[in-house]
């Protein structure tokens, strides 16, 4: 099975991937790493340990990284995740501890130690990737591919144009861009197709499997301030479809495409996607910037993918 190593910011969509991944006979999760984001960093540890427990999973070492950005300002999304980051589900304590090593660490020595290339899937802020590849270059070769859940080629969400876990720390996520690692961007496009209806997750929440119970919580749990800011159900799986992807490319439509991260202005945080099929007035001029190509995902068969994470 595929040997990944998840780094999240558990989040109610961070804990639906948790448990598809640690389910899921093709993945074999090596270690998870945490970073602030949707919660503290103290909140993000504690909800992935329960998480954990909640799916009875096998002992997977986990650290805690970075506690804000490199540079940008800590902002934790509790409006769409709640205080505690799980929408106000009650797991049972654990006895599952943190690794005494830093993400950095772990991430390190599971890369160096496996023997095969490692995947590295980044479902929140790329802080700690950014660290790995700035304090142990060496594992670069190690890596198989960063698959990442961030960035649009369309709509934003944090603002109009930036997609959160981007947004959260930009200049991680052009650090984790310009490293020339194969990479693939799971964002928004295909992020907000899929979704599992009201009546499955609340069948979920009230059925007879523990793990089915915990996982429809939390999609019941999945809200949304719409436009007069009242409260909708979005049944989004979120995160979790950036597993799917690992297991089931087939259905997305993929272009490779060339990308930057704005790091000033407005657009501050945005994941620029060129998709244009010429060449345009930049490239007569001498160009702007750093662009990588990297695998975008632009579509998505959603409810392929909403079956397969149920
Ligand atoms: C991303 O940000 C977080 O709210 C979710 O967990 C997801 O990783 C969506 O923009
Ligand atoms: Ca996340």
């Amino acid at each position: 099975s595929l040997p990944v190593i998840l780094d999240v910011d558990t989040g109610v969509d961070d804990a639906l991937a948790l448990l598809f991944a640690v389910k899921h006979h093709a993945i074999d999760v090596r270690a998870i790493t945490c970073v602030a984001g949707n919660a503290s960093l103290a909140q993000v540890v504690d909800n992935t340990l329960r998480i954990l427990d909640a799916a009875d999973a096998p002992s997977i070492p986990v650290a805690a990284g970075a506690v804000r950005p490199l540079l940008a300002t800590p902002r934790v999304a509790s409006h769409v995740h709640g205080q505690d980051g799980l929408g106000g589900l009650v797991l049972p304590t654990t006895n599952r501890v943190a690794e005494p090593v830093s993400a950095v660490e772990l991430l390190r020595r599971t890369l160096m130690e496996s023997d095969e290339p490692v995947t590295l899937v980044a479902l929140a802020p790329q802080t700690n990737l950014a660290l790995l590849l700035r304090t142990h270059p060496e594992v670069v070769d190690r890596i198989e591919r960063i698959v990442f859940m961030g960035g649009s080629a369309s709509v934003g969400n944090a603002t109009a144009v930036a997609e959160f876990n981007v947004w959260h720390d930009p200049e991680a996520a052009a650090i984790v861009l310009g490293s020339g690692i194969p990479t693939f961007m799971y964002g928004l496009d295909v992020f907000n197709q899929v979704t599992v209806d009201q009546d499955r997750a609340a069948a979920l929440a009230s059925g007879p499997s523990g793990l089915g119970a915990v996982a429809g919580a939390l999609l019941s749990n999945r809200v949304a301030l719409s436009e007069d800011r009242s409260l909708v159900y979005t049944g989004l799986i979120g995160d979790a479809g950036a597993i799917c992807a690992l297991v089931d490319p087939d259905a997305l439509r993929i272009e490779r495409r060339p990308v930057r991260v704005e790091l000033a202005g407005y657009g501050r945080g945005q994941t620029v996607v060129d998709r244009r099929r010429f060449s345009g007035e930049d490239a007569i001029h001498g160009g702007v910037g750093d662009w990588t190509a990297i695998d975008v995902a632009l579509d998505v068969d959603a409810p392929r993918y909403a079956r397969l994470f149920l």
